[in-house]
């Protein structure tokens, strides 16, 4: 019999078109093609979180996002860095499915946090905050290797992730994962 292959929600942190996060994340849905499958999930629709809404009714949006995230194997989340922190649309995503703390579906779900930035920095303050954010949900965050990419736009041409040396790093970030989701009770 021909195993499964593992399901994978990428996420990226930024809504532009023509964004280096979306890239990356298709640079790696592609690489990884032959062993897993990677569905991105947009960010796009998704509202403010505001308690009131978060009750029996939610919004469509947040109803997709927590069950796409509820029955995918592991998350990879791919952002940038806006003013040394996590980008709003990102964190707000995370505090949607946050919900109800501590026994969310973040809570046990390995996820592997990749960032990127035209800069030297790659995105690491962003890295640290959504790593601290991650640890309120219990989720099992990939701890090695950090996948940082910097000077991102010099590793993309026509909207395709060429760098061949990041994408060996992030491949073996993606394994970890892998093996993380193999180790976890309820899935592979
Ligand atoms: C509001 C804002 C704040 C930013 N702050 C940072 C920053 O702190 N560090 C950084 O490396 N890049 C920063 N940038 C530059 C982004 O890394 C750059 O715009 C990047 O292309 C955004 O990611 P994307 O291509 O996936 O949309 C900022 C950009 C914006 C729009």
């Amino acid at each position: 019999m021909t195993p499964t292959k593992p399901h994978i929600l990428g996420i990226s942190g930024s809504l532009r078109q023509g964004a280096y996060s979306c890239a990356v994340l298709r640079g790696l849905q592609e690489s990884v093609r032959e062993r897993a499958r990677i569905d991105v999930f947009s960010l796009q629709t998704v509202p403010l979180y505001n308690a009131d809404l978060d009750g029996d009714h939610k919004p469509a949006p947040v109803v997709a996002l927590k069950k796409a995230i509820r029955d995918c194997d592991g998350l990879v989340l791919v952002s940038p860095e806006y003013n040394y922190g996590v980008p709003g649309v990102l964190k707000n995503a995370l505090d949607w499915a946050s919900r109800p703390g501590y026994q969310s579906v973040l809570k046990d779900k390995p996820v592997l946090i990749m960032t990127s930035s035209p800069g030297m920095t790659g995105g690491v303050r962003a890295q640290g905050q959504l790593r601290q954010t991650l640890a309120a949900t219990l989720s099992r965050v990939i701890a090695v290797p950090e996948v940082l990419i910097s000077q991102v736009q010099t590793k993309i041409q026509d909207g395709r992730f060429i760098d061949v040396t990041s994408l060996k790093f992030m491949l073996e970030a993606f394994d970890v994962l892998l093996a993380e989701i193999r180790s976890s009770p309820a899935t592979h």
